[in-house]
């Protein structure tokens, strides 16, 4: 995805985490001029991943990220565009209260960190690079993705997790949360 001005002034890592402050990294602090090509390349992000998954209206935007305590990792490419830079995707995360049932219906109070929008730009797809986005979440948060929920994935996503991370068994929900077989077991050793 290409912008009118240059990635590689905006977000000097190959992956940088954006909060409700919209700051990337010190170079954006205190620069509005910056902050403002930040929020445009988000509300453009998270347009394109709602055309992706066939949503009426977005859920990610830069107005919805200064509200809700969700981070943004958000992949770049600086090698592209004459050496500009090219923003390639991003995967949004975020704390949440849910009630689940465990494989035996009971139900269960989590706070899991949860997968709530994912989007590789179309012409990258199927390169690797959400792979590698999704890896350096994992570290950084230090977690298995067993341990994550899933808000409404799309049939990429839940393909995406069954080839990368072999998870294929889900726990029926009654809402739109996704968990897998080891998300209670795991969670069980844990305590
Ligand atoms: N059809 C089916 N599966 C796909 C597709 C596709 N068009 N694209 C990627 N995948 C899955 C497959 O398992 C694929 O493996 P395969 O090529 O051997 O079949 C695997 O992902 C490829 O892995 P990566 O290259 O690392 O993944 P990619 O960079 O394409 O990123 C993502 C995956 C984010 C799902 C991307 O395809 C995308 O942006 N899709 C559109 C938006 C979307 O559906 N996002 C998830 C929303 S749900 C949520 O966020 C909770």
């Amino acid at each position: 995805m290409e912008f009118p001005f240059d990635i590689n002034q905006l977000f000097s890592e190959r992956v940088s985490i954006l909060d409700q402050t919209l700051v990337a990294g010190r170079k954006s602090a205190g620069r509005p001029d910056l902050q403002a090509h930040i929020a445009t390349v988000i509300d453009e992000l998270g347009r394109a991943s709602a055309k992706a998954q066939q949503l009426t209206a977005p859920i990610t935007s830069a107005s919805k990220l200064q509200s809700q305590r969700h981070q943004l990792y958000l992949l770049k490419d600086g090698e592209r565009n004459g050496g500009r830079g090219v923003v390639v995707g991003f995967l949004k995360v975020g704390y949440k209260k849910l009630f689940l049932l465990d494989r035996q219906g009971v139900h269960v109070e989590a706070e899991p960190l949860c997968v709530l929008d994912f989007y590789i730009a179309e012409n990258l797809q199927r390169h690797g690079y959400g792979l590698e986005l999704f890896d350096f979440v994992l570290q950084h948060k230090n977690l298995e993705p067993v341990l994550m929920a899933y808000d409404r994935p799309s049939p990429k996503l839940l393909s995406f997790l069954a080839k990368h991370y072999c998870l294929t068994q889900s726990v029926p929900q009654v809402n739109n949360f996704v968990v897998f077989e080891g998300f209670f077991l795991n969670r069980e050793a844990a305590q």
